[in-house]
């Protein structure tokens, strides 16, 4: 077997800390599979809506069904346009695109534009509640670069329930010419990266106790686009992989199971301006990025995610061993072995990063609640922005409209954050006073601030204002999100 499979049993264990009240369903263990027995990835149906009166019209349809994530585990979901996860759906750069969201899964839900700059009435976020039955429609211009973005639940202390039982999909916003591989499900694989546990059942549970809020959500089986230890064909040549971490909590160390290295060509709001040779990247949940690798030698490569430590101190950003981790498909090249790719020098224009002398300067302090294992198993929210837990009824910042910022966070908890910002793609300005790794210093709107750690970022805002409907900023971390890891700003 595998080392990256089924990994941290240990954390089930841990649970027995705070035994009567918490139910630990069995874990189902997986077989290893031979490489001829392996799945083929499935890939989710590329959305080009349809155009109607100089509008992209996508219908997207929130439903409950049952998906088959491996032999014998058949488990009930909920999907967009399908039992799990969503398609993607493909737009470009300066179209006006008209989302027509009908709620079929019978509570209230929302779904959210994670990237996009949007006026607020359209942000999908928790102040968008589609009524069961009801059909919500969010109208905006696509502002954002070429990318990978993507939509999910955002209900108010509902996402993470709703995104463990698969409310997510991607958008991809198309690259005008290029020298990178972009052919849809040959050359260029979109791949949401999560991790589940189920019963013994065979289905999926979300039930979490105090730990789980704590540490936030994660399994014991690696998912690619809902399937486990799937195995894709590709040309024997370059191919770009479009990685999404759509885990509720689970920050992976993405890179090959040979450790081959990789070019990194884009982060979460597109290219970078150079391609980035590593061996292994961060990626938490709610971040993207793009890599290319070389398979012209005619070797399959398998994509794993390491787990990152919990406060990834130590090691930094770029260093520092994984504990354990997912294999989540397998590469394997097809057709007679080539010469090796050829990628290109340069991949686009970035402004540099500098703030403005005359930019406010925004400072929110992470940290954690007391708390003892009462606390915990009450499901007290651990942990706060500023000291505060996130208020649907008290706006924490009004922005200026077409403001440039800087956002100051600091890490006083104890793991850490994945922050995310709504309505901007922001750049990295410092880390730790630091500039940024080449990795990270393209545009971003989700950026990890390690335990002990301080990011300072440049964040631009777009000029829609709407006094009264606010933009969210939280943590990543969807157990942490819920429990009141949020905060809201409106831009005027
Ligand atoms: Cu990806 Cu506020 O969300
Ligand atoms: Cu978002
Ligand atoms: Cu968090």
């Amino acid at each position: 077997m595998s080392p990256y499979h089924p990994i941290p049993y240990s954390r089930r264990a841990a649970l027995a800390l705070f035994g009567a009240a918490v139910i630990v369903p069995a874990l189902r263990p997986l077989p290893a599979l031979a490489a001829a027995d392996r799945p083929a990835l499935p890939l989710p149906p590329l959305d080009p809506g349809e155009v109607r009166d100089g509008q992209r019209v996508f219908r997207l349809s929130l439903q409950r069904g049952t998906h088959r994530f491996m032999p014998g585990v058949e488990a009930d979901t909920i999907g967009i346009n399908a039992p799990y996860l969503g398609p993607v759906l493909a737009m470009r750069r300066g179209e006006r695109v008209r989302m027509e969201v009908t709620n079929g899964i019978g509570e209230p839900a929302t779904l959210h534009w994670h990237g996009l700059e949007l006026p607020a009435a359209a942000d999908g976020g928790p102040h968008q509640v589609i009524a069961p039955g009801a059909t919500w429609v969010a109208e905006f211009e696509v502002r954002q670069r070429a990318g990978t973005y993507w939509f999910h639940a955002h209900r108010l202390g509902a996402t993470a329930r709703h995104v463990w039982f698969g409310m997510a999909g991607v958008i991809r916003i198309e690259e005008e010419g290029g020298d990178l591989p972009a052919e849809y499900g040959h050359n260029d694989l979109t791949l949401v990266l999560q991790d589940r546990w189920f019963t013994s059942r065979g289905g999926l549970l979300y039930r979490p106790n105090g730990h789980d809020v704590m540490m936030g959500m994660s399994g014991d089986v690696g998912l690619a686009n809902g399937a486990v230890d799937a195995a894709a064909e590709v040309p024997a040549g370059l191919v770009r992989l479009r990685l999404v971490n759509g885990s509720n909590a689970s920050i992976y160390r993405i890179g090959f199971s040979d450790r081959t290295p990789f070019w990194l060509v884009a982060s979460d709001g597109g290219l970078l301006a150079a391609p980035v040779r590593l061996r292994e990247m961060p990626l938490a949940p709610g971040e993207r990025i793009e890599i290319v690798t070389d398979l012209s030698d005619g070797t399959p490569r398998e994509l794993i995610g390491g787990l990152a430590p919990m406060g990834m101190m130590g090691g930094g950003m770029m260093g520092g061993g994984a504990i354990g981790g997912f294999r989540f498909a397998t590469l394997v090249p097809g057709g007679a072995a080539r010469r090796p790719g050829r990628m290109p020098e340069r991949l686009s224009t970035l402004e540099p990063a500098a703030a403005p002398a005359s930019a406010a300067v925004r400072r929110f302090v992470l940290d954690m609640a007391g708390m003892g294992p009462m606390a915990m198993l009450r499901r007290a929210a651990p942990f706060t922005i500023n000291g505060q837990v996130m208020d649907p009824g008290r706006i924490d910042h009004v922005v200026p409209a077409g403001a440039q910022e800087v956002w100051e966070f600091v890490n006083r908890s104890g793991m850490a954050h994945p922050m995310h910002i709504h309505n901007t793609q922001f750049r990295i300005l410092e880390r730790d006073g630091a500039p940024p790794h080449p990795a990270e210093a393209g545009c971003k709107d989700t950026v990890v601030v390690p335990a002990g750690g301080r990011v300072r970022l440049l964040a631009r805002f777009p000029e829609y204002s709407d006094p009264e409907r606010p933009y969210m900023y939280h943590c990543h971390i969807l157990e942490h999100e819920d429990a009141g890891m949020m905060g809201q700003f409106t831009v005027v």
